[in-house]
């Protein structure tokens, strides 16, 4: 067992990471929209990441995932080297969403 605590910091690792949408617009079929293709990316214990991109990107999407918010379609997230699944993301994570109140 390791002797690692929450103290000695978190670092989040994501490969792969992947989403679909299935998008149904009124009278119109059923349409799957790839949000995230295979992203990869490391937020190291102790420093800040800014994940940069144009509008529709996907960071929010990214994020999403991150947090635990989102199911992922494939790939995985690693925390301190360990595969999670989305409950533990949602323990680790607090999220100020977009267009908060703070941000009024
Ligand atoms: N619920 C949804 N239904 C349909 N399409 C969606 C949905 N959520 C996200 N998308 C699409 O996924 C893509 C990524 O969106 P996302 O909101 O993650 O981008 P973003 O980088 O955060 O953009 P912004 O800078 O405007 O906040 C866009 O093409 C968006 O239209
Ligand atoms: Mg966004």
């Amino acid at each position: 067992m390791s002797s690692r605590t929450a103290a000695d910091g978190i670092t989040i690792r994501w490969s792969g990471v992947q989403q679909e949408l299935t998008i149904k617009k009124m009278f119109k079929p059923l349409v799957q929209k790839e949000i995230l293709k295979r992203v990869s990316g490391c937020a190291y214990a102790g420093e800040t990441l800014a994940i940069m991109g144009p509008s529709g990107a996907g960071k929010t999407s990214l994020l999403n995932i991150l947090a635990g918010r989102s199911p992922v379609n494939g790939g995985q997230v690693f925390v301190n080297g360990t595969a999670v699944d989305a409950s533990i993301l949602r323990q680790l994570s607090v999220y100020v969403m977009q267009g908060s109140k703070q941000q009024e």
